[in-house]
């Protein structure tokens, strides 16, 4: 897995410094170019805010990572100056992340790279399926190395955050509110999700 993502860095260096964009280094990412359809898996606002046609979609997993809202949001739901909270995927042995896998043509990726500009590097992964089935497919994960990354805070300083941002594609609290909704639609339970979801009522106005 690390190896994947040293590679992904060392395009990133090769492109210098590593900016809040980086549709540019996505770009790179050739490997399923010439691929009929690859499978994307989402864990985040993919899994509720599917703006992108896809030839299907199902609940998926990934191994060895873990949700966590530790990327800073400039262009979503957040400001420049005023950073929203979103999720990223934390490398965890043996953990597991649930979400939506859609099967999309390659040609989906110019707008997916726009969304996902703010740090998301997209990085070759197994998906597993229900049924036990597994296929390679692609993940977008905002690393700690990138720009835009805040970190770790305690889930109530995150909710906190939270219901104070808002950007251009709304308040950070809905994109909080509708990814524990999916996941309880998928019935997933996140414990990190849902404890800043707890927490967000106090902060509230
Ligand atoms: C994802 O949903 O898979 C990536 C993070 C996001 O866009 O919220």
């Amino acid at each position: 897995m690390w190896g994947r993502v040293f590679s992904v860095k060392a395009a990133a260096l090769k492109l210098g410094t590593m900016s809040h964009n980086t549709v540019d280094i996505n770009r790179q990412m050739n490997r399923f170019d010439t691929h009929a359809s690859v499978w994307l898996f989402g864990y985040g606002s993919l899994i509720f805010k599917a703006d992108f046609p896809f030839l299907e979609r199902r609940p998926a997993h990934i191994g060895g990572w873990t949700r966590r809202f530790w990327q800073g949001s400039h262009d979503h739901r957040g400001t420049e100056t005023a950073p929203g909270r979103v999720v990223t995927l934390v490398p965890e042995p043996g953990a597991v992340c649930h979400g939506m896998a859609y099967l999309v043509t390659p040609e989906e990726f110019a707008h997916l790279d726009y969304r996902e500009k703010n740090g998301y590097l997209r990085l070759a992964t197994d998906i597993h399926f229900e049924d036990g089935s597994s296929t390679e497919g692609l993940v977008y994960i905002a690393t700690h190395e990138n720009a835009a990354y805040l970190g770790p805070a305690s889930e109530r300083d995150i909710a906190r955050q939270i219901a104070a941002s808002c950007g251009p594609s709304g308040p950070n609290s809905e994109y909080l509110l509708e990814l524990a909704k999916a996941l309880r639609e998928l019935g997933k339970f996140d414990a990190h999700v849902f404890e800043i979801e707890r927490h967000l009522g106090a902060f509230m106005v």
